[in-house]
């Protein structure tokens, strides 16, 4: 394997300044056995030097283009940039195909293996790989942090010998991750924060981190497919506004994150409604980049109307862009745990099928659903942009699956027939019972929608637990078939409970923060 190289070249967009790997994850490529060839300056507007780069072990290059096998950005590549990638090699970044014109096209002609990042499935399996949500987690934090410096006030309340004020008021619309990380910020700086979102499921976070969940006097739900948003209805979004219109009187700081995939940004903040915030307001329309959901805002910039600030960044991870270059090249780093050490895509893997734009060159069609279609529906990808191509289905998967179940079921019941007429009675039963767990068992592990994996695993570890208890009741001090089958039993049980408690454990360290972290720690 080795030899495989792995370029990292510097972001050419202007005002982009996060690079797709750190000293960190270099170091563990290395440690994969790639070779990792990073370009001069490409951290630099990251706060990470050539030095610590070569620290870590990459090389130093003017350009990781042509020779890369696999090459790793933050931004799509230009069309020039793209041509020069060496002939099936793998890109790795956030390609916005349907942004991006003639981007497909330059990269089918280098027969070019292309994952997008923003179509990394968000399964509970690839949340180490969802870009997305590490990028618009900072971006909501850091939206609040803009907010505060551009509003001529304290967010917290102040009591001082001169005079006192209320904590500032903000309202958030749109409590996806970004919104959730606006409020969490924003209380965490003292203010009194409402939120708004069309998703019903969004109220219990909300209210969670501390903020009022304010609603509409229209019912409709907002819940579209894979737990996203849908676009809703001129009423549902006209009472919204009236919400909205009421509550500027009353708030100091919007920050609009209204988004539904594949669509314009909805238009939340129309001009009259910003007139009735008080000279001196700030809102944040992180949608500035979709269109914006406020009427006046030009992306990229700051705006001022009527005394009333309209901040339309479009960069805002890139202005924290060390902790997001960090963020990023451990997502990737963990994206490329699912290639290969020769950096060949699985391509009926779960996770990268989605995200997988091209493989060596050609458009692949859409896998086939692994589960049956309601609860395949519960797996939050990106839908496609609304003038994406459909895309081929595979017709004969799940017939052939029901084929396959009837034959099953018709072989499982001649077999239990032959058993009764041959076998002893008590062999029977267990038999019967053992081919109902064998089934039971069967549809609970394909049956199950992937976020309730880890309720279901507390569930199979207390089955295994009985299994345990059972298979020790087995064991007796001869050794006969039922011995041997009980210490079988109780062996594998045994790996089901300890596997359950590692993988949970691993899953409650990635959303444990130390209370009191060891003095002069580093977090
Ligand atoms: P997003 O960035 O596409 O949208 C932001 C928010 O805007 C959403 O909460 C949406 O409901 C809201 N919105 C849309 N239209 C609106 C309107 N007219 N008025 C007010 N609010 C409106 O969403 P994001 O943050 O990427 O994720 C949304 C969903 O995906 C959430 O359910 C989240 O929990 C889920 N998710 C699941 C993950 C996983 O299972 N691994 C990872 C990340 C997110």
């Amino acid at each position: 394997m080795k030899g495989v190289i792995i370029g990292v070249p510097r972001e050419t967009l202007p005002g982009e300044r996060r690079v797709a790997a750190t000293p960190e994850s270099v170091r563990k490529l290395i440690a994969r056995g790639f070779v990792v060839r990073v370009q001069r300056g490409a951290g630099a507007l990251a706060g990470i030097d050539d030095e610590a780069y070569g620290g870590a072990g990459a090389e130093l290059v003017d350009d990781p283009w042509p020779e890369a096998d696999a090459l790793l950005k933050v931004r799509p590549p230009t069309l020039d940039e793209a041509a020069r990638l060496k002939e099936r090699a793998v890109l790795v970044a956030l390609l916005q195909p349907e942004r991006n014109p003639g981007l497909t096209e330059a990269l089918k002609a280098r027969r070019v293996t292309a994952l997008a990042l923003e179509r990394v499935p968000r399964i509970t399996r690839a949340q180490k790989m969802d870009v997305l949500s590490s990028m618009a987690n900072l971006a909501g934090y850091r939206a609040v942090l803009e907010a505060a410096h551009h509003f001529q006030g304290p967010f917290s309340p102040q009591v001082t010998a001169a005079g006192t004020t209320p904590p500032a008021r903000v309202l958030v619309i749109g409590a996806g991750v970004a919104g959730l990380a606006a409020i969490a910020a924003a209380r965490a700086l003292g203010a009194d924060v409402r939120a708004f979102d069309t998703r019903a499921a969004a109220r219990e976070q909300v209210e969670s981190l501390g903020a009022r969940f304010i609603e509409v006097d229209l019912a409709e739900s907002g819940e579209g497919k894979g737990g996203y948003a849908r676009v809703m209805s001129p009423e549902f979004i006209a009472a919204e506004m009236a919400l909205f219109r009421a509550q500027a009187r009353e708030v100091d700081v919007v920050i609009a994150t209204a988004l539904v995939p594949g669509a314009k940004a909805p238009v939340l903040l129309p001009r009259d409604v910003v007139e009735q915030l008080k000279p001196g307001s700030v809102i944040v329309d992180m949608a500035a980049e979709q269109g914006g959901n406020c009427e006046l805002c030009v992306p990229g910039e700051v705006v001022e109307h009527r005394g009333v600030k309209i901040l339309g960044y479009t960069d805002l991870t890139s202005r924290m862009a060390a902790t997001a270059s960090r963020f990023f090249a451990m997502n990737v780093f963990n994206l490329l745990g699912e290639l290969d050490d020769a950096l060949d895509v699985d391509i009926e893997s779960d996770v990268l099928r989605p995200a997988l734009l091209l493989y060596r060159g050609e458009e692949l069609p859409a896998p086939a659903p692994k589960t049956p279609a309601p609860s395949a529906a519960k797996v939050k990808t990106r839908p496609p942009p609304p003038d994406a191509k459909p895309l081929q289905q595979h017709i004969s998967s799940p017939t052939r699956r029901a084929w396959g179940s009837t034959v099953g079921g018709f072989a499982v019941i001649a077999g239990l027939f032959l058993l009764g007429r041959f076998a002893p009675p008590d062999f029977l039963r267990h038999s019967t019972v053992f081919v109902l767990a064998c089934f039971v068992g069967w549809q609970v592990i394909w049956s199950v929608q992937p976020s309730l994996h880890t309720p279901l695993m507390a569930v199979t570890n207390a089955i295994s637990g009985i299994i345990v208890v059972g298979g020790l009741l087995q064991v007796g001090p001869t050794m006969n078939a039922a011995s041997v089958l009980g210490v079988i039993a109780v062996f594998f049980a045994t790996i089901n409970i300890t596997g359950g408690f590692l993988v949970t454990h691993r899953m409650l360290k990635m959303f444990r923060r130390d209370a009191a972290p060891a003095k002069g720690a580093h977090r």
